[in-house]
């Protein structure tokens, strides 16, 4: 709910127990007053104390009464006007001035969310302001956007800047800046690796600023664009908590810096480091979004809010709710190195164990038979595939299996016909030697001309085939942030135009075949982001499939997207990442929290085996309700403890999914007693597998005795509401 109260100049932002306050003090400045608690919409304006100089603090000549931006707490921070925190945006005329004084101009409440064209934003819903500031110095005008969602205590960020009649030329143009509350925090980033994304990391804030950041041209394994702030007596289920998600799959960087007063500043967006944006007078540019949620239920209420969010407002509506394909993809199965005998064989497998979906990955197009060569050459190599893709398409749909195929868009090896033909389509200058990663190169997608010609390649295959699923990958970061058609002064919008135009190509082709199911990819997790997920209801989590790493990642991402956008595969073991061998069972286990596959030679397994993949799938299809639409809680933590063990529990509180993993086994395990959370105090569940009846309060207080098993044993129990 958005209120304006006249009187006072307050705009009061309420979520169902948040509220956020913004005055419009008697200078004319927009000052942030309050980002906690829901409160009545009472005169803040005593808190007018907040604005006032302290020593040493600049005081802007436009403002009458005693006050100064060193202090007085932000809706966007501006630059060199005594405001001495992070700026949210540097506006820099052709004289080389870049100070900016933001007045309050006017401001428009509506029903829904804005859309941001050629953005990845959410869909509607919502109520919005949208609070329009003149730069009194450069007459540029800068439009904030809040959206409230009042039932999940969220509110999207971003911002829209026009030049006036003077040019400017963007130095920094963040998405959103809140100052909160003087007091300790912790922040909570998610870090990584290849194989290993997105760890939680706790860490005390101290004076001064701690930024988590990407300059890879891609939000990256290394960093998600995530970071939260949390009292440091929040825990898992209480305590208060703010999170900045970003919609967006570029650079990024959020910053949470604590000031003199002990204040804090959260703000973020596009990194500024590979950034500078030329507006032209009249010329907009409009930031990505940025999600906030704040919550006095712990990490667990912020994680199930962001859930939500993102399902309710984000990923493709015709997808998220729809029962996904169960695949078998042949990467793991067979690498580069396939047949038609070596896929119908597995298709046949597939066919007969209950899978859906067969996924081609890498190798079937160009010359490529390892990572050298081929990329760009969107052709089936006929040599490999005799018959092409059609032979295989027909053989499984005979099956009754549908056909999956894998791209790598905005790649080109050198060794390719299409870099023979357009050396230049590289980026960086064809005439320097560039940075290979993966022995490859990226193609340039700032350039029209590039993403269209990427597009008939890709359509014409789609078009010509009938292939429902396709997997997305982006297997190497930016080195070179140049294109040559770029002028020498607007490099510095390469890194932004470049995702611009992978965005652009992700909506023309979900435009043009929205009966295909799109999953991202980024040498596994690479880009899972709330931008990748707008266009891609899944991602494929990591390219490691080892069920105990697995378990760390998947927790970790849990902590700001839903369990259905993390695409999730049993595999083989020894494991190719690790080398561990963990039970089948736990591997099913592990992945049936998520979108759920294969990625092994189905052929190569058991009688024993092959029954489990049937059943696999059985109950997978039975709790893919829960994984679609469900609450998660976090019930051990695999990095804290011996332990990993999550539930599921319905929206109605009727029903539960309880999965958990000993990691390594404990001799004399008597009373390790396990506490289940999210269901209803006065109902009986009955859990089958324990051949227990109890109460939820029961289950959640007094608990249940955690199973004695071996190394990387799992144990999973379905809770059914019995009264
Ligand atoms: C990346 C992906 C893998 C696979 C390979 C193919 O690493 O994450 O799943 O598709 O590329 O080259």
């Amino acid at each position: 709910m958005i209120i304006f109260q006249a009187s006072s100049k307050t705009f009061y932002l309420h979520g169902k127990t948040s509220s956020y306050v913004i005055w419009i003090d008697p200078n004319g400045y927009p000052v942030h007053l309050h980002y906690g608690g829901r409160i009545a919409e009472d005169d803040l304006t005593y808190f007018d104390m907040r604005t006032r100089p302290v020593s040493f603090s600049p005081i802007p000549p436009d403002a009458e009464n005693w006050f100064s931006l060193d202090i007085a707490g932000q809706e966007y921070g501006t630059y060199a006007q005594g405001d001495f925190r992070t700026p949210s945006c540097i506006l820099t005329r052709d004289d080389g001035d870049s100070a900016s004084r933001f007045h309050y101009e006017s401001h428009r409440v509506f029903s829904g969310a804005p859309e941001l064209s050629g953005l990845p934003h959410a869909r509607g819903g919502g109520e919005t302001l949208e609070l329009t500031l003149c730069d009194v110095l450069s007459g540029t005008r800068v439009t904030l956007f809040y959206t409230v969602y009042e039932a999940l205590d969220i509110l999207v960020r971003s911002a829209c800047i026009a030049a006036g009649k003077q040019p400017v030329t963007l130095k920094r143009a963040d998405s959103f800046c809140v100052d909160l509350e003087e007091g300790d925090y912790e922040t909570i980033c998610l870090h990584g690796r290849h194989c290993a994304e997105r760890t939680p990391e706790r860490a005390p804030l101290a004076h001064g600023t701690y930024t988590v950041s990407s300059s890879r041209g891609a939000s990256s394994h290394q960093m998600n664009p995530f970071l939260v702030l949390a009292k440091p007596a929040c825990t898992e289920d209480r305590g208060e908590a703010f999170g900045a998600l970003l919609v967006y799959s570029g650079s990024f960087s959020l910053t949470a810096e604590k000031s003199q007063a002990g204040t804090v500043r959260l703000c973020g967006g596009i990194d500024p480091l590979n950034f500078s944006w030329r507006l032209e007078a009249g010329e907009r540019f409009y930031t990505p979004q940025a999600v906030l949620c704040r919550t006095e239920e712990g990490l667990g209420g912020l994680s199930r809010r962001y859930a939500d969010f993102l399902r309710g407002y984000l990923l493709p509506p015709a997808w998220v709710h729809a029962p996904r394909p169960v695949v078998v993809n042949n990467w793991e199965a067979t690498y580069f190195d396939f047949t038609n005998e070596k896929l119908f064989a597995l298709a046949d497998e597939a066919a007969a164990l209950g899978v859906d979906t067969l996924v081609l990955d890498d190798g079937w197009f160009g010359k490529r038979n390892d990572d050298t060569s081929g990329l760009g050459d969107w052709f089936v190599n006929e040599e490999k595939l005799q018959g092409g893709l059609s032979a295989v398409i027909a053989h499984c749909k005979a099956r009754g299996l549908k056909f999956g195929l894998w791209f790598e868009p905005e790649m080109v090896s050198e060794d390719s016909e299409l870099y023979r033909l357009h050396p230049d389509w590289a980026i960086g200058k064809a005439e320097v030697s560039r940075c290979r990663g993966r022995n490859q190169l990226v193609l340039d997608m700032t350039r029209p001309e590039i993403v269209d010609h990427v597009y008939e390649r890709m359509a014409d295959l789609l078009k010509k085939n009938e292939i429902s699923y396709v997997k997305w990958d982006m297997n190497r970061h930016i080195s070179e942030f140049y294109s040559p058609k770029l002028a020498p002064a607007r490099q510095g919008e390469f890194a932004h135009r470049y995702i611009l135009g992978v965005y652009s190509l992700a909506e023309r082709l979900q435009r043009s075949f929205p009966h295909v199911f799109f999953e991202g990819c980024s040498g596994g997790g690479g880009r899972f982001d709330a931008g990748m997920l707008y266009y891609f209801p899944q991602y494929w989590t990591s390219d490691d499939t080892d069920a105990f790493e697995r378990c760390k990642i998947q927790w970790g991402t849990s902590y700001s997207y839903p369990m259905s956008a993390m695409s999730c595969h049993v595999s083989v073991c020894p494991n190719h990442q690790t080398g561990r061998t963990t039970p089948f069972s736990t591997r099913g286990a592990v992945a049936s929290l998520g979108a759920f596959g294969y990625e092994l030679a189905l052929g190569n397994l058991t009688a024993e085996e092959k029954e489990l993949v049937r059943a696999q799938i059985r109950s997978y299809r039975a709790v893919e309700p829960l994984i679609q639409t469900g609450d998660l809680y976090r019930i051990s933590d695999p990095f804290a403890s011996n332990l990993f063990c999550v539930a599921v529990v319905s929206k109605d509180g009727r029903e539960g999914y309880v999965v958990g993993m000993q990691i390594h086994a404990v001799p004399a395990d008597t009373d390790h007693r396990l506490r289940l959370k999210g269901l209803r105090e006065d109902a009986r569940y009955e859990i089958a597998e324990l051949g227990l009846t109890l109460h939820g309060s029961t289950l959640m207080r007094a608990g249940v005795l955690k199973p004695s098993l071996p190394d990387f044993t799992s144990f999973v129990w379905h809770l059914k509401q019995v009264g």
